[in-house]
């Protein structure tokens, strides 16, 4: 890849050259909405440096797809189309939203008289460094494209999650913007650019946003925000227990069962969900949050807004501008949209230091300085987001109550869903699925952070509704199709999850296949969730070791990982693997990378690899052909 040039971003743009601005689509493939985001960023960008012709646009939906060939214009005279996508990977695939995306480009020929000549294109990716699968699903694309004639016209970007993605994109933009505007002859008015991601600093969304107040019955107001809700409340929950013993270790993670039976199956006809699959969670803000909101920005909890025009080419897609539908109470805008507990983005940021220039330059000066593009910005964001951890922080230091009900629908973002681990088995239950909630509560300053998912669960009493739905694995995570296949299962913490499913599933079958289960937690008294279930599954034979790993237990003992007790058993794990064992790793990044580490250190003992790099393509091979599977998050 080459390296991209320094350049520092224009702030206003005038368009003094020759040639016709392109048309301009921005892909996006998103898993939590994220590289939405930045395709609408970026679209809003385009818009305020003139270019007209902006379409935003899921990469499955993108009308190539149809046609099979790239048909706009070649140039030289009638300017050529500019693709951007913003993709994100997901362990290893695309995202739900590119699958046919990646359809195409794995299927189609670049034989076929080169399907998308006369098409630029650039590809920014979104990932977590901590993954093997890091970046996989954009460079593809950005490898493809170039195969199938489109012309790179702007290098591959990428954005790490485990560092400041946000950082990266603004940076990337910055180059990216710099570069086009040259190139289609746009000219910058100031040397001294610095950055302000969309919107621009001279139209503001909220001047298009119309926004009426109603009256509405209580009721209408209730089931007009249970309709508009992206996943209806279809699941239940049916109870919520403790798995840790709470006192010594004072850390909390909840069992939470979830009665299913009214949630659609998203792939298999038998069973709606498979062990190894997905929960993904709508949260909701807790009534205490969203009168703290209310309070500070002066809004009326129970009055009716309903927006009756936006125009989405000014608003992030995620604003929730661009998500209410129908009459709504600021009580439910708050409660089921609003995402209150992330840390503010620089988009936010942005957008208020415009609000607030006229009355309060000193506020808009002290945001403008910490979305600055490059190191020192980078580091002042860092900084600035330990103070004001989210919106609350916010609002607490700055006057956000000079900003109106528009203006706040314009720079929030809706809240994402939250993917769990199922931790059961249909086969037990085909009606219930469980998940095991580590609950975050950080506390930085006397004041207590809640995790916004974990939170929300950690608290709710059953029965209670809640919004739900089942996301399959798509086979890259579920026992092998031989019940006879040996596993050897490696997690720490609620990473146990899919493998307590998996167990369900042998004890059901009665199954006496080979099963090793690593499992790494701090002290056997404290956090060893499932403790009972596996020593039993053990005495039973559904497990045939259980090798449990403690990081924080007695003074002098140093702290013992999974991967230590995987390097004390070396030799009998890697003569299983020989045997046709399937390995699954699930749990952090961190973890995952440092077990696979272990296990290409054990390549080169017993498998045979002579360097790194042997070391590395034995791995890669077992994962390639499902014998090693990870599910990681974070
Ligand atoms: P800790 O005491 O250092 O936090 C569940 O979180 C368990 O995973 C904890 O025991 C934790 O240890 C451990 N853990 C943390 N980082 C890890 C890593 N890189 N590899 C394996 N286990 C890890």
């Amino acid at each position: 890849q080459t390296k991209i040039p320094q350049a520092a971003m224009p702030t206003a743009a005038t368009n003094v050259g020759t040639v016709p601005l392109p048309p301009v689509t921005f892909l996006f493939g998103t898993q939590t909405g994220t590289a939405q985001d930045y395709a609408s960023q970026l679209a809003g960008q385009a818009k305020s440096f003139g270019f007209k012709n902006i379409k935003v646009c899921d990469m499955d939906k993108w009308e190539v797809l149809e046609s099979g060939k790239y048909n706009g214009p070649k140039g030289p005279n009638d300017p050529r189309e500019l693709v951007v996508i913003c993709t994100a990977t997901y362990n290893g695939s695309p995202p739900d939203s590119a699958e046919k995306f990646d359809k195409f480009i794995s299927d189609t020929s670049k034989d076929k008289d080169h399907p998308m000549e006369g098409l630029l294109y650039t590809v920014f990716g979104l990932g977590n460094k901590n993954w093997r699968t890091y970046q996989q699903f954009p460079i593809k694309c950005d490898n493809r494209l170039d195969e199938l004639g489109a012309e790179r016209f702007f290098d591959l970007g990428s954005g790490d999650a485990d560092k400041d993605m946000d950082a990266d994109f603004h940076e990337w933009c910055a180059h990216f913007w710099s570069n086009t505007l040259t190139y289609f002859g746009i000219g910058t008015s100031s040397e001294t650019a610095s950055l302000v991601p969309s919107p621009s600093k001279n139209e503001d969304p909220a001047d298009k946003l119309e926004i009426q107040f109603i009256q509405i019955s209580e009721d209408a107001k209730w089931n007009n925000a249970s309709k508009n809700i992206n996943g209806e409340y279809s699941a239940e929950i049916t109870a919520n227990s403790e798995l840790q013993n709470v006192e010594l270790s004072k850390r909390s993670t909840r069992l939470i069962e979830i009665d299913i039976s009214k949630l659609q199956s998203p792939d298999t006809d038998k069973h709606r969900y498979l062990a190894g699959d997905h929960l993904e969670i709508l949260p909701e803000n807790s009534d205490v949050v969203i009168e703290q909101v209310a309070l500070g920005l002066g809004l009326i909890l129970d009055s009716v807004f309903e927006i009756t025009d936006v125009d989405i080419t000014t608003v992030s897609s995620r604003s929730l501008a661009a998500t209410i539908k129908g009459p709504c109470t600021v009580r439910n805008a708050l409660k089921y949209y609003a995402d209150i507990y992330s840390a503010p983005s620089r988009y936010l940021l942005a957008y208020f230091a415009a609000r607030l220039q006229k009355t309060h330059p000193d506020v808009a000066a002290t945001f403008s300085d910490v979305i600055v593009p490059g190191d020192k910005g980078q580091a002042a964001y860092i900084e600035f987001i330990k103070e004001c951890r989210n919106l609350l922080d916010l609002q607490r230091k700055y006057p956000l109550k000079e900003l109106s009900l528009k203006e706040f629908l314009c720079a929030v973002t809706v809240m994402q869903p939250r993917r769990y681990s199922i931790a059961s088995s249909p086969l037990k239950n085909k009606d219930c699925a469980h998940l095991a909630v580590g609950v975050v509560d950080d506390v930085l300053n006397n004041r207590h952070y809640p995790g916004l998912t974990s939170g929300y669960l950690a608290k709710v009493h059953p029965p209670c509704p809640l919004r739900a739905r089942i996301k399959s694995s798509k086979s890259s995570f579920c026992l092998p199709s031989d019940e006879k296949t040996p596993i050897i299962m490696i997690a720490a913490g609620t990473g146990v999850s899919p493998f307590v499913g998996f167990l369900q599933e042998r004890e059901v079958l009665k199954s006496n296949a080979e099963a090793h289960l690593f499992f790494g937690c701090r002290h056997p008294d404290q956090d060893f969730i499932y403790r009972d279930v596996f020593e039993g599954y053990e005495k039973t034979g559904v497990i045939t070791k259980l090798y449990p790993a403690f990081s924080r237990y007695g003074e002098d003992n140093p702290r013992k990982y999974v991967q230590h007790q995987i390097m004390a058993n070396a030799g009998a794990i890697w003569k299983l693997l020989s045997q046709g064992a399937v390995i699954y790793v699930c749990g952090a990044g961190t973890m995952s990378r440092d077990v696979r580490r272990t296990f290409e250190l054990m390549a080169k003992s017993f498998g045979g690899a002579k360097t790194d790099e042997e070391a590395t393509k034995l791995l890669t091979d077992l994962m390639t052909s499902g014998r090693y599977n990870e599910d990681v998050w974070g």
